[in-house]
């Protein structure tokens, strides 16, 4: 018999989004306020099912007598709460991150970011050409997973992906300052002879593809990955008993990524090795 858990019962309550009211379950943040009421602002270090990073800022609001702009990803609805989600002081924010994140880090492979920049007007190269950049090479030290650290943003996801709040690994940290810091392993060493167990669970809160399974990173270098063309699937894994389910992403007829819905009652988006990579036998027809 499957057990489907309601959840606690929770009051609704009571705010305007832009002059509008509107109601919203006690301890929903503002950003999924806005999203149930049609409001799709930019959110870029936001992971469904994730604490927040509040690291991009990408996404605030303006919230009436709040001095400072508001993180819409981490601030929680109030009773009686006045939040404007796109007024010129907002949209100034957004414009400034956006040209300060594109101008020193590759976005090349973040989902929506070209519709966010010219959405705000946003000009990462009015910096010039010599603004700084963080700019290294992809390591490939493994044939599961890449780290491309010129793309990432330093948010975290993976880090807390890996240590607490998932796999519980603690492979992962933020090491360094400034543009000196890097997510890495102990010691900077191959991930292969770190912690690391593979799971792949920091690819799949990665918002800017720094983190990569090397199917997707070797079809991309190779020109061929075409996202709109892939067959996404959904299905169980038949490793163990455990039953995670699976989201398979299929290109000409072969799986090309595995990933696990955040909001699944059994893993919660968590995968293992075998769940996430154990799957070229499937392919195998001898
Ligand atoms: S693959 Fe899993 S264990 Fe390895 S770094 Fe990523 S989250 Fe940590
Ligand atoms: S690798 Fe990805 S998830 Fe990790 S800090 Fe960088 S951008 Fe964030
Ligand atoms: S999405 Fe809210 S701070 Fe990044």
């Amino acid at each position: 018999m499957t057990v489907t858990s309601l959840g606690v019962p929770r009051r609704l309550l009571d705010l305007t989004l832009d002059g509008e009211p509107v109601r919203a379950p006690e301890g929903t943040t503002l950003l999924d306020a806005c999203r149930a009421a049609g409001k799709d602002l930019p959110a870029l270090c936001h992971v469904d099912a994730r604490t927040p990073a509040s690291a991009c800022r990408l996404c605030v609001v303006e919230v009436a007598g709040s001095r400072a702009l508001v993180a819409a990803c981490s601030r929680e609805a109030e009773p009686g709460m006045d939040v404007r989600t796109d007024t010129e002081r907002t949209r100034h924010s957004r414009r400034i991150v956006l040209e300060l994140l594109a101008s020193s880090v590759d976005l090349s492979t973040t989902p929506g970011i070209a519709e966010w920049i010219e959405e705000y007007g946003a000009r990462p190269d009015r910096f010039g050409t010599d603004a700084a950049r963080l700019e290294r090479e992809p390591i490939i030290d493994n044939g599961l997973l890449v780290r491309e650290d010129g793309k990432c943003l330093r948010c975290g996801q993976c880090v807390r992906a890996c240590g607490g709040q998932g796999q519980h690994t603690f492979a992962l940290s933020v090491s360094g300052r400034g543009f000196g810091s890097r997510v890495g392993v102990e010691y900077d060493a191959p991930l292969t002879d770190s912690a690391c167990v593979f799971c792949g669970d920091c690819v799949d809160v990665c918002p800017t593809g720094a983190l990569s399974v090397r199917s997707e990173f070797d079809l991309r270098t190779a020109g061929t990955w075409d996202e709109p063309a892939q067959a996404v699937t959904t299905t169980v894994c038949g490793h163990c008993g455990v039953g995670c389910e699976l989201t398979l992403h299929v290109q000409d007829n072969e799986i090309v990524k595995v990933t696990s819905p955040p909001d699944s009652p059994v893993a919660h988006g968590n995968l293992c090795i075998k769940g996430r990579f154990g799957h070229q036998y499937i392919q195998n027809r001898d």
